[in-house]
C-alpha cells in the first residue's frame, strides 16, 4: 500500500528536523546532560513538527546508543517510531477516550519504566482536553513522578489554563521557511525517483505557508499526477484556490481593471469554487493587506509565514488604507445581502464594479 510522503518522511533524528534549530539545540543538550524537564508544552502551527519532536525526545530519553541520541537505529528508537514501546504512551486529547486516558495515567505514572530509562506521555492536541481531564493532569504535574516526562503538543496554547502553563517548559515551533522546505522537497523528489522544476517546488513551499505537512501533501498530489512536476502542474492542481488568485483579483481591483477582476472571478466560479467561500477568503486576504499596512510588526497578528507576509507587504504598498477598508466593507455588505439573494454571484459582481470605480 502506498504511504503518504508526510508519513514515510517523518524525521527519525533531530538532524532531519527542518527549521526548529532553536528547539533542537535545547533538547539535544538536555538529553545529553540528563537535565530534561518533567513537562513540556510544544506550541505552534499545524504540521511544523510538534508530534515528531515529541517522539524524538521520547526516543532520546530512552535511546541506548553511545553516540548522538536519538540514533534512530537502536531497538528503543525503532520501537518508539513504530508505536510499540511500552514506556512511551501517546494520548490523543481530541479523541473521546482522551479523558479516560488521562485518568488512567494518574494511576499508571507511579510505576517505574518497564524497558527504558524514562516513561514519556505525549498528550497530543492538548487544547482539546476537557476541564476534568485538565484537572486530573494538573494533579499529576504538581507532583511529577520520577523518571517520567510529559509532553503536551498543541496548536492553541491559549486554550490551556495558566496552571498547566506554569508547570511546563514551553517551546514554540516556527513556520518553516520556503527555502528550507523547497530544498528538502528537492531531495525527496530525487530519493523517490522523480524530478521537478525548482520553481514548481518553490510554489509548493509558498502554498504550504510554513507547514511541512501541508507542503508534503501537496507534493504527494503533484507526484500522483506524474513523475515530473512543473510549475504549471502545481498551478493546475491548486486551481483557483491558491493564494495567487486572491493576489491576482486584488491586483486588478487596485489597478481599477474591472474586466480583469470580473474575469478572475468568473474563472474561480467556473472551477467550481463557491461564491460565498471565495468571497470570504478574498476578504481575509484584504484584511491581511490592511493589517500589514497599519501594523509595524504584523507577524504576531497574522497567522502567516514570513515570506507570505512579505508578499502582502509588496502588494499593500500599492494600496491605500481607506480603499482597502472600503473594499472590505463592500464585500462584507454584499455577503450579508447575498444570504437572501437568489444569485449571490451578481451581488459580488456589483461590489467588484463599485471597487473599480
Ligand atoms: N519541522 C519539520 N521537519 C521535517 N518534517 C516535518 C516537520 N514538521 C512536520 N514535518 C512532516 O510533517 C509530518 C507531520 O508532522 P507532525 O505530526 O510532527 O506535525 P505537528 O506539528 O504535530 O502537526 P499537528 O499540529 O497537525 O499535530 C511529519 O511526519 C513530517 O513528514
Ligand atoms: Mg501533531
Ligand atoms: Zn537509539
Amino acid at each position: 500500500m502506498y504511504q503518504a510522503l508526510y508519513r514515510s518522511f517523518r524525521p527519525e533524528t533531530f538532524d532531519a528536523l527542518l527549521g526548529q534549530e532553536h528547539i533542537v539545540r535545547i533538547l539535544k543538550n538536555q538529553i545529553k546532560n540528563g537535565t530534561n524537564a518533567h513537562a513540556y508544552m510544544f506550541c505552534g502551527t499545524r504540521g511544523t513538527g510538534k508530534t515528531t519532536t515529541a517522539r524524538l525526545l521520547a526516543k532520546g530519553l530512552n535511546c541506548t546508543s553511545e553516540g548522538e541520541r536519538p540514533c534512530g537505529k537502536c531497538e528503543a528508537c525503532r520501537a518508539i517510531a513504530a508505536g510499540s514501546f511500552l514506556d512511551v504512551t501517546e494520548i490523543d486529547a481530541a479523541s473521546n477516550n482522551g479523558v479516560d486516558d488521562v485518568r488512567m495515567l494518574r494511576e499508571e505514572v507511579n510505576f517505574p519504566p518497564v524497558l527504558g530509562r524514562t516513561k514519556v506521555y505525549i498528550i497530543d492536541e492538548a487544547h482539546m482536553l476537557s476541564t476534568a481531564a485538565c484537572n486530573a493532569l494538573l494533579k499529576t504535574l504538581e507532583e511529577p513522578p520520577k523518571d517520567t516526562v510529559f509532553i503536551l503538543a498543541t496548536t492553541d496554547p491559549g486554550k490551556l489554563p495558566a496552571t498547566i502553563h506554569s508547570r511546563c517548559i514551553r517551546l514554540d515551533f516556527r513556520r518553516v521557511s520556503e527555502k528550507v522546505m523547497a530544498e528538502r522537497f528537492a531531495e525527496i523528489v530525487r530519493e523517490t525517483g522523480n524530478s521537478a522544476d525548482p520553481d514548481a517546488l518553490s510554489l509548493i513551499a509558498a502554498n504550504a505557508d510554513g507547514s511541512v505537512r501541508d507542503g508534503l501533501s501537496l507534493l504527494d498530489r503533484c507526484l500522483a499526477a506524474g513523475e515530473h512536476i512543473s510549475r504549471d502542474d502545481v498551478l493546475f492542481l491548486l486551481g483557483m484556490a491558491g493564494v495567487e488568485t486572491h493576489m491576482k483579483i486584488t491586483d486588478c481591483v487596485l489597478k481599477k481593471d474591472l474586466a480583469g477582476a470580473l474575469k478572475v472571478f468568473a474563472q474561480v466560479l467556473a472551477e467550481g469554487k463557491e461564491t460565498v467561500q471565495f468571497t470570504k477568503d478574498w476578504m481575509e486576504h484584504l484584511r491581511n493587506l490592511l493589517m500589514v499596512k497599519v501594523l509595524d510588526d504584523p507577524a504576531g497578528i497574522l497567522n502567516l509565514s514570513a515570506e507570505n507576509i512579505e508578499r502582502l507587504r509588496a502588494q499593500s504598498a500599492a494600496a491605500d488604507t481607506e480603499f482597502l477598508r472600503g473594499c472590505i466593507t463592500l464585500l462584507s455588505r454584499a455577503l450579508s445581502e447575498s444570504r437572501y439573494a437568489p444569485k449571490p454571484r451578481t451581488l459580488i459582481e456589483l461590489a467588484i464594479i463599485r471597487m473599480c470605480r
